[in-house]
C-alpha cells in the first residue's frame, strides 16, 4: 500500500512544497497596482490547483517598504496597502479551507527606523533606556565624526548612521532598518510575544530572516575578515533564542525555516538540532552551477550535514533577492554571483527554460521539503526594470553597480489579453511588466500541456500521489558522465541529463513524467530530466 505522504500529517513540514507569495507583486485585488492580501484571497484556488501544501508570505505588516516589507515597522498591523489584520485572519482560514497552511516571515535582526521603540529611542538622546533596545555608540575620533567600527554593511556601504545629538547607531542593511539589541531582554520578550501573537492566529510556521545574524558581539569589535572571529555572523547566543522560540512554537505546533547561509556545514547543522529550528534554507543548492558533478556534491553535501540532527533537507531555487532561474540558467555561467547578475550578461532563454523545467524535476524528487518562489511555476525569466523604476535599495546603495532584485520581484501575469496582464482590475503596476510577458499569463500556460505551469501541476500532483517521494532516503544509479540518476523508495527514479550528448535512459521503467521530449531513439536529450517508476 501506498504511504501517506506526510503532508497530511503533523509531520508536514518534513516534505511539504511551499509557495513563496511576495504580496506586493502576486495579486492585486483593489486596483492601486500594489499586490494585496484581497488579491491573493481570490486566487487561493489557483494554489490549490498548483497543489502546494504551504504559502510563505513575504513581510505584510506595516512598512515604509524600504526594503520591501523586511523594515517593519508594527508586527500586529498588516500595511494598509496590503490590507488588514482581519483579512489575514480570513486570508489564513481561507486557505486552511483548501489544504493550504501559512507560513509568515519574522525579521528579528532589525526594525524600520519608523518603529516606535527606534523613534522613542531618537527621542530619548544618549544614555536613555530607550536607547538600549538598539546599538547606540559614540563615533570615534577627536569629536566622534568617525563610525564607531569598521564594518561593511550586508548592502554595500557603512553599517552606521550619525544622528543629530551625536551618537551612531547600527544598521547591517539600510539606514531605514536599525539593528535591534539581542542582548537586552526586552527585545526577546517582544518578539514571543510577536510570535505568540501569529501563532494565535493560526499561521502554521514562521520564516525567520537573516537568522544568523541578529547577535552582537558585546563590544562591536573591528574585524579582518578571515582573520578574526566574526563579530555578528553565528554567534553562539542565537541557539538559546531559537530555543526557546522551538519551545514557544511547540505549544502550536508551528514550525520554523531560518534564512542561515552558512559555509560551515557543522554550524549550519547546528541550528537544526532537535530542540531548534525545525528547518533551514539549503542555499548552496540554489548557487550551484548547472553541473552534474557540483550537483552531486551539493546535493551529497547537504544530506550529509542533515543527517546528524535528523532534519529534512530544504530545496529551493529562487526567491525574491535572486535572479529568477530561468534567466540563470540560460547564462554560459550559471554560478550564482550578484557581480554577473548583470543585466546584458548574455543569456538564452529558450536554454534557461530547458534547464528550469529539468532543475524542477530535479528539485521535486529529491529528500525534504521544496519551495517555490512565485512565477517560477510559469517560467518568468528576470524583467529587465528601466533605472527610472528601480525601487530596490541595493541598487542604490551599490552607487548603481547592482541592478537590484526588482527583476526577479515583477507582478505576475494572469491573463494574457487583459490590462496588466491580469495583476489587478486597472493601474500601473509598481515595477513595469515586460511587453512580452502574455506568454506567460496562467490562462495561456493553463492551455497548454507543455506549459511549465503544466509541468508544475502535474509534477506536484504526482509528487503527492505517488509513494516515494518527499522525505526518505534516495540512492546514486551508476549514470554516463553529465547525467544525474537516483532512486527513491518504491520504485521512483530521476534521472537528470547534464551532458550535451542524449543519455540511455534505465530499461523497464514506467514513464511518469519528463521535462520535455524523449528523441526518437527513447533516450534522452541534453538538459531534460524524467522521473520513471522501475
Ligand atoms: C531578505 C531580503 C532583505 C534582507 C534584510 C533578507 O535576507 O530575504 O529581502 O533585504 O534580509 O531584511
Amino acid at each position: 500500500m501506498a504511504a501517506v505522504p506526510s503532508s497530511r500529517t503533523a509531520d508536514w513540514w518534513r516534505d511539504a512544497a511551499i509557495y513563496q507569495v511576495y504580496p506586493r507583486s502576486f495579486a492585486d485585488g483593489d486596483g492601486d497596482g500594489t499586490g494585496d492580501l484581497a488579491g491573493v484571497r481570490t486566487r487561493l484556488p489557483y494554489l490549490a490547483e498548483l497543489g502546494v501544501d504551504a504559502v510563505w508570505f513575504t513581510p505584510w505588516y506595516l512598512s515604509p517598504l524600504v526594503d520591501g516589507g523586511y523594515d517593519v515597522a508594527d508586527y500586529r498591523t498588516i500595511d494598509p496597502a496590503f490590507g488588514t489584520l482581519e483579512e489575514a485572519e480570513k486570508l489564513i482560514s481561507e486557505a486552511a479551507d483548501l489544504g493550504i497552511r501559512v507560513i509568515i516571515d519574522i525579521v528579528p535582526n532589525h526594525v524600520s527606523d519608523q518603529h516606535a521603540w527606534f523613534q522613542a529611542a531618537l527621542a530619548a538622546g544618549p544614555g536613555s533606556p530607550e536607547r538600549e533596545l538598539f546599538h547606540f555608540r559614540p563615533g570615534r575620533g577627536e569629536h566622534g565624526e568617525l563610525p564607531p567600527n569598521d564594518w561593511p554593511s550586508q548592502f554595500a556601504g557603512t553599517t552606521w548612521t550619525r544622528v543629530p545629538d551625536g551618537e551612531w547607531y547600527l544598521h547591517l542593511f539600510t539606514p531605514e532598518q536599525p539593528d535591534l539589541n539581542w542582548a537586552h531582554p526586552a527585545v526577546r520578550r517582544e518578539h514571543e510575544d510577536v510570535l505568540r501573537f501569529w501563532f494565535e492566529r493560526g499561521v502554521a510556521g514562521v520564516r525567520i530572516d537573516s537568522a544568523a545574524l541578529p547577535a552582537k558581539h558585546p563590544q562591536l569589535p573591528d574585524f579582518v575578515e578571515g582573520v578574526d572571529p566574526h563579530p555578528y555572523i553565528d554567534q553562539d547566543e542565537l541557539h538559546d533564542i531559537y530555543r526557546s522560540w522551538r519551545a514557544l512554537a511547540d505549544e502550536y505546533g508551528g514550525v520554523f525555516v531560518g534564512e542561515v547561509w552558512l559555509p560551515d556545514a557543522e554550524r549550519f547543522a547546528r541550528y537544526l538540532r532537535p530542540d531548534e529550528l525545525h528547518t533551514a534554507f539549503n542555499f548552496n543548492f540554489l548557487a550551484c552551477p548547472w553541473d552534474a558533478g557540483r550537483l552531486r556534491r551539493t546535493i551529497d553535501d547537504t544530506l550529509a550535514e542533515h543527517a546528524p540532527v535528523g532534519a529534512p533537507a530544504t530545496w529551493v531555487l529562487c526567491n525574491h533577492d535572486v535572479t529568477r532561474t530561468v534567466t540563470r540558467y540560460g547564462r554560459a555561467d550559471t554560478a550564482f554571483d550578484f557581480a554577473t547578475k548583470a543585466f546584458g550578461t548574455p543569456t538564452d532563454p529558450a536554454l534557461g527554460t530547458r534547464r528550469a523545467r529539468a532543475a524542477a524535476l530535479l528539485t521535486l524528487a529529491l529528500p525534504g521539503s521544496v519551495y517555490l518562489y512565485q512565477g517560477e511555476e510559469l517560467g518568468l525569466p528576470e524583467a529587465e526594470i528601466p533605472l527610472t523604476r528601480i525601487q530596490d535599495p541595493m541598487h542604490f546603495r551599490s552607487g548603481g553597480i547592482d541592478p537590484g532584485r526588482d527583476g526577479c520581484r515583477v507582478p505576475l501575469p494572469w491573463t494574457a489579453d487583459a490590462p496588466a496582464y491580469g495583476f489587478g482590475p486597472a493601474g500601473e503596476p509598481w515595477l513595469p511588466q515586460p511587453d512580452d510577458w502574455a506568454r506567460y499569463a496562467v490562462d495561456r500556460q493553463s492551455a497548454r500541456p507543455d506549459s511549465m505551469l503544466s509541468l508544475y501541476r502535474t509534477a506536484l500532483r504526482l509528487r503527492r500521489s505517488v509513494a516515494g517521494f518527499g522525505d526518505g532516503p534516495m540512492s546514486w544509479l551508476p549514470a554516463a558522465d553529465g547525467v544525474l540518476a537516483f532512486t527513491r523508495p518504491h520504485g521512483l527514479i530521476c534521472v537528470v541529463n547534464l551532458a550535451d550528448r542524449p543519455a540511455e535512459l534505465p530499461a523497464h521503467g514506467q514513464l511518469l513524467l519528463s521535462s520535455g521530449p524523449l528523441d526518437a531513439d527513447g533516450r534522452l536529450p541534453s538538459d531534460t530530466a524524467v522521473w520513471l517508476r522501475a
